[in-house]
């Protein structure tokens, strides 16, 4: 194991073993309104988390998706949306260098993480996916039961926990799952419900105490039930981390979110394929009632999309 590998004590950001720059400044707070949960969105984040600069990402020459210029900020709600293809889950993915298991995948611009540029030579990338951990479309349970699932996450990256139990218990009970299954923690995950397996996955991603969740439409193969449950316990979460939520439904998005980015397609004049732009990214109040852009406009108001 080399020394960028050691597993990291909270509440260090770092993500190699080298002096962290300083975080970065957060900005002036105003123009405050309320976000649908009852929490105050500022103008800008107070603290940024994730800073994207310019960002393209490729597959070999294919540019996926372009201009993704945004900033994610601590305690924040951040939500995804645009339609099939234009480049959402590739994004997403570029946020803990998932991206970087495809081959082929590269990316343009900067993506830095509290002041650190994340794709830095120095970087360790295992230890970037603990600290910004990401939960999938398809829950995705090991095959072990209910409690080794949550406690993988603290025993594989070493974390030192007094007991092992109140980890289980507490990232259970974050994911809002603990009621429905303390009385069966030793019981095989596949044995639960599509809606509960998503919140163990959650439970599991959030046991090893990332900074940032990325979700990739986590509530797609969900019902309502399943999918309230997960809204409530992603704004309860929002407390303490980042969240960065892909989402196709636009009433989840605006129910749950502080700020949206959206994106389209686009065809590139030159080649005539079809690339992903983000299009524009503020406040979700204000991407659902007054966008800036006509294509923001036509899509949530479902004239295009
Ligand atoms: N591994 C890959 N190799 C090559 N091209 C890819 C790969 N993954 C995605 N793409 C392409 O990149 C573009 C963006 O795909 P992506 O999956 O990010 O879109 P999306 O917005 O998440 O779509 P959806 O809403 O359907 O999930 C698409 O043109 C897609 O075909
Ligand atoms: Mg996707």
């Amino acid at each position: 194991m080399s020394d960028a590998d050691e597993p990291m004590a909270d509440p260090s950001h770092e993500l190699a073993d080298q002096d962290r720059p300083a975080a970065a400044e957060a900005p002036p707070l105003a123009g405050r309104i309320p976000r649908a949960t009852g929490r105050t969105v500022p103008d800008a984040p107070e603290e940024i988390v994730i800073n994207v600069a310019d960002v393209a990402i490729y597959y070999g020459s294919f540019c996926a998706v372009g201009g993704l210029t945004v900033q994610f900020g601590r305690r924040e709600i951040t939500a995804l949306i645009g339609p099939s293809g234009c480049g959402k889950s590739t994004a997403l993915r570029a946020f803990n260098r998932m991206n970087d298991l495809i081959p082929g995948a590269r990316l343009t611009g900067s993506v830095s993480y509290r002041g650190q540029d994340l794709y830095g030579p120095r970087v360790d990338p295992i230890t970037v996916r603990r600290r910004i951990g990401m939960v999938f479309q398809k829950p995705n349970p090991f095959p072990k039961s209910i409690y080794d699932n949550v406690a993988y996450g603290p025993r594989v990256t070493g974390m030192k926990v007094p007991n092992m139990d109140d980890v289980v218990e507490e990232a259970l009970t974050s994911a809002a799952l603990w009621d429905e299954v303390k009385d069966k923690l030793r019981q095989h995950a596949f044995g639960l419900s599509g809606g509960q397996q998503q919140r163990l996955c959650i439970a599991r991603t959030i046991a090893v105490r990332p900074d940032v969740v990325l979700m990739d439409e986590p509530c797609s193969a969900l019902d309502p039930i399943s999918t309230a449950k997960i809204e409530y316990m992603m704004t309860e979460l929002a407390d303490e981390y980042t969240i960065i939520i892909v989402t196709h439904n636009m009433q989840q998005a605006a129910r749950i979110s502080d700020r949206t980015a959206f994106f389209t397609t686009e065809v590139d004049d030159a080649t005539g394929r079809r690339s992903g732009l983000m299009v524009e990214f503020d406040r979700t109040a204000k991407i659902f009632s007054t966008p800036s852009d006509q294509r923001t406009e036509d899509y949530i108001s479902g004239k295009f999309g």
